[in-house]
Formats: C-alpha cells, sequence, structure tokens
C-alpha cells in the first residue's frame, strides 16, 4: 500500500521560539535529534522513501544523516512553500502519494503514523488533528456541524469570524494524493497574517475543488505534540522517557529508578537486562540481554553484549564490550574502544581506538590509546601508551599472556610480544620480544642520609 507514498519531513526551519544558533530540529531528547527521532518513526513504515526538506543550517541536517535524501528550501517562505520545494523530487521518484510530517514532532512513533495512514487511506488529502486544552500557537481545525471548512493559523484566527474554538488543532502530519492535490498547490498564497506560505490553506482549496478531505482526529494523543520552545522541548523529552522506560518494562527489562533512566527510543534494549537509573543510553547503542548498567553511566552509539557488566559512572561512546567483560567504576571507552569476552577495565581507566583482547585487564589509572593488548594480558595501573608525538598518532600492540608493570609508558611505535615481562616503572622505547623481560628505569642506588 506504501510502494509509492514518499514521507517528507519538513526542517528548514530556524525555530526562532527556540533562541538557538542551533536549527530546531537539531536540538535534542535523551541524547538524540528530534529529526533522528521523526526519521526512526518514518522508517518502519517508509525505509528508504524519505525526503527531508532542508534550509536553515542545511548542511548541519545533511552532514547529521549522511545517507538521507535532501531537497534544499533556501529561503523558508512557510510549510507550503517547503512542499513545493520537495514536489520535483517527488515528481521524479514517481511518488503517487506523499505523508507529510513537521520535523518538530520527536514524539511521533511509527504505531501513530500507521493508523493515521489507515484512516487516511482513499482520501486525497487527509491531515491528523488533536484536542488541546490550550490550543496556542497551533492551527486551528474549523468544522461546521459534521462538515469540514479548514484550518485556520493561530495568528489569523477570529472567533467572531471562525466560531467559538473548540481545542481541535492541526497536528502537522499530512497524506496527500498527489495527482489530485498537486495543481492546488501553485495557488498557494501568503496573503496571510504569518506572511508565509501555509501548507494548511491546502485544505480549503482541496473542499473548494469537491475533493475528498478527511481531517481525522486522534483525540488528545500526545505523540503528535509539536516542539518550539524550551519549555515544550522539555516537556517532550520527559514524556519520551517515560514512555520509552515503560515500554522496556513492558518487555521486560528490569529498570531501577525508572524515573531517571534516559533511554532513547534509538537505542536497543533486550530483554533481560538490568539498567539502574540515573543513566543515559542513546543513539545506535545495542544492550543485549543479562548485561547491567548501573548508575550515573552515559553510553553513546555503543554495543554491550549479552553479561556484560557496567559498573557505575561509566562514560562509553562508539565502543563495544564483549561478553561477561567488566566496566568501571569510573571507566571511559572513546570511539573505538573495544573489550573482548570477560576483559576488564577498571577505575580512571581510558580506552580509545584500542582493544582489550579476552580475559585481558587493566583495572587501575590507565591510558591505552590506538592500542592492541591480547588475550589475558595484565596491563598495571599507572600504564600509559604514549600515542601521539606531537604531530601524528603511532599504535602500541601488546601480545598475549604479557605482563605490563605498574606506571609504564609505552613510547609509540612500539611493540611487546607474548608472554613478556616490564617491569614496573619503566619507559619502553623499544620493541619487547616474546618472552623477554624489560626494565627501562634508572637503578636505585641508597645511601647515607644526612644527619638530622
Ligand atoms: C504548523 C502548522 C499548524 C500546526 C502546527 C503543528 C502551518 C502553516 N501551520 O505550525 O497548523 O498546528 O504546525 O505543530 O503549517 N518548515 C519548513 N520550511 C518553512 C517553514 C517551516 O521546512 O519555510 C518546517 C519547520 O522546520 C518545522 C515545520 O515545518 O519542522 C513546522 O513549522 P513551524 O514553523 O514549527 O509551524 P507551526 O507554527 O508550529
Ligand atoms: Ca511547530
Amino acid at each position: 500500500m506504501l510502494e509509492n507514498n514518499y514521507a517528507v519531513i519538513l526542517a528548514a526551519g530556524k525555530g526562532t521560539r527556540m533562541q538557538s544558533q542551533r536549527p530546531k530540529v537539531m536540538q535534542t531528547l535523551l541524547g538524540d535529534s528530534m529529526l533522528a527521532l521523526v526519521l526512526h518513526a518514518c522508517e518502519a513504515l517508509f525505509h528508504q522513501r524519505i525526503i527531508i526538506v532542508s534550509g536553515y543550517a542545511a548542511h548541519t541536517l545533511e552532514s547529521a544523516f549522511p545517507t538521507r535524501r535532501f531537497v534544499r528550501q533556501e529561503r523558508q517562505l512557510g510549510t507550503g512553500h517547503a512542499l513545493m520545494t520537495a514536489l520535483p523530487e517527488l515528481q521524479a521518484l514517481g511518488a503517487a502519494h506523499a505523508t507529510i510530517i513537521n520535523g518538530d514532532c520527536p514524539l511521533l512513533d511509527a504505531k501513530t503514523l500507521d493508523g493515521f495512514l489507515r484512516m487516511a487511506s482513499g482520501a486525497d488529502l487527509a491531515f491528523a488533528t488533536i484536542v488541546l486544552p490550550d490550543a496556542g500557537a497551533y492551527g486551528r481545525v474549523v468544522r461546521s456541524g459534521n462538515s469540514l471548512v479548514g484550518i485556520v493559523e493561530a495568528k489569523d484566527f477570529a472567533a467572531d469570524v471562525h466560531g467559538h474554538p473548540t481545542g481541535e488543532v492541526n497536528a502537522g502530519i499530512y497524506s496527500i494524493n498527489l495527482e489530485k492535490v498537486l495543481p492546488l498547490v501553485s495557488r498557494l498564497d501568503s496573503a496571510n497574517a504569518g506572511g508565509e506560505y501555509y501548507i494548511t490553506d491546502l485544505v480549503r482549496l482541496a473542499l473548494d475543488a469537491g475533493l475528498d478531505v478527511r481531517g481525522i482526529a486522534l483525540g488528545e494523543d500526545a505523540t503528535l505534540l509539536g516542539v518550539n520552545s524550551p519549555q515544550e522541548l522539555a516537556e517532550a523529552e520527559n514524556m519520551l522517557a517515560m514512555r520509552t522506560v515503560r515500554s522496556l518494562m513492558s518487555r521486560g527489562v528490569i529498570v531501577h529508578a525508572p524515573q531517571l533512566a534516559r533511554v532513547s527510543p534509538l537505542a536497543v534494549i533486550e530483554p533481560g537486562v538490568e539498567l539502574t537509573g540515573p543513566c543515559e543510553i542513546s543513539g545506535k547503542s545495542c544492550v543485549e540481554s543479562g548485561a547491567s548498567i548501573a548508575s550515573h553511566c552515559v553510553i553513546r552509539d555503543s554495543i554491550i553484549h549479552a553479561n556484560a557488566e557496567i559498573r557505575p559512572f561509566c562514560h562509553l561512546e562508539r565502543a563495544e564490550v564483549g561478553e561477561t567483560a567488566i566496566v568501571g567504576p569510573y571507566t571511559r571507552l572513546r570511539p573505538g574502544a573495544s573489550l573482548e569476552q570477560g576483559a576488564h577495565a577498571g577505575n580512571f581507566v581510558e580506552l580509545k581506538n584500542a582493544r582489550l583482547g579476552q580475559g585481558a585487564k587493566a583495572n587501575h589509572l590507565t591510558y591505552l590509546g590506538d592500542a592492541e593488548i591480547g588475550a589475558r594480558t595484565n596491563i598495571g595501573a599507572g600504564t600509559i601508551t604514549c600515542n601521539y608525538d606531537g604531530h601524528a598518532k603511532h599504535r602500541t600492540a601488546i601480545g598475549a599472556d604479557a605482563f605490563i608493570g605498574s606506571n609504564t609508558a609505552l613510547v609509540a611505535p612500539i611493540a611487546v610480544g607474548d608472554r613478556a615481562l616490564v617491569g614496573a616503572g619503566s619507559t619502553l622505547t623499544r620493541d619487547v620480544p616474546p618472552d623477554e623481560l624489560a626494565i627501562a628505569r634508572t637503578k636505585q642506588k641508597n645511601l647515607p642520609r644526612r644527619k638530622l
């Protein structure tokens, strides 16, 4: 049913009411941008059939989603104009239907979208409506008895002309039959209080043309709330957090302090995981069954395999933690860090672009950057891989079953062979062959002490 239906996400506006330089759809909820959340909801139904209209700070949006299809609305003359901008692309793709979605409704989920599209099926133009206690800046839905009259934007609404407000507002999601609606788009104008081309004027134009137009009432559905101000962003974020955590618990995830667990809907958390708030898990993170995440952890775009344990106060970004591995407390895993099965990284240990092999341990006060550590190797407290010479980064390779004594500096590029032993306090500048012992520190001298 949806094969030639394309989603068009309107995301070109600056979001003036946010009072931020950042484009509104790049503001984040639970660590993920509004646009990422809307895309996530659309993806399940539209797959790759999604067009994003960018405009203000277009480059920021386009570089954040490099695999997506964008059209540029160079001047943001309104939502109707944004649709006009997308038409040539829709036609080039052979689209018969378009589902237009305001980019600033981050609570949208695939289920609501699917429900709306089912009810819109067969209509020439359909839009979703919700009922709010305060219609605020939303477009008002005007009906006369059972028949739809149109959508009147807040700035243009006058009770004496349009009747008593009912609280029914336009949610900002539309389904259109392009063949029927296309001829009307060029008739949009900006002769209104906002001086903009309103997509919502299509409703009146389509009714005048005798088309099948439906205002699909979804009641008080909060999943369609728009976000225009910092206050609305915070409210939407809280709602999203609660909704996501409830859905996790209903699928068998144990959540302690659920009111403090901030898990993005983009993250995949398998049944049988145990989480403790406060924590934040976002992006393309995946936590497998049996893994546990203690409080005060921030985890982004990371994979935690089955039965791994993340202890309190850890920070992970683009990292991978193998089965039964133990991380923390107080560990930082930066992009490219990976722990293989059963490995341990303990307190004040930082890994960047580094692999700790199976069962290897770095338990205290250590920096491992651009490094490979073999299976079962022990990295003593205070070990530093000196990976940067002021110009370039170099690698450290340590074999399996090696033992690096405490407070060792490994000046890269350097290799330490399997089963090698490095004496504590060494500064190594040359490779250590397998099975050898290396000590690189000045000899201790004991001298008579000066009389007190
Ligand atoms: C819009 C609707 C209003 C509805 C509300 C629901 C219009 C005229 N009004 O109002 O009826 O109740 O959404 O939340 O459509 N955008 C562009 N290009 C532009 C202007 C806007 O891409 O030239 C994008 C924005 O980035 C945003 C979306 O369209 O994601 C909606 O724009 P916004 O200015 O927030 O519209 P509202 O005033 O909220
Ligand atoms: Ca809006």
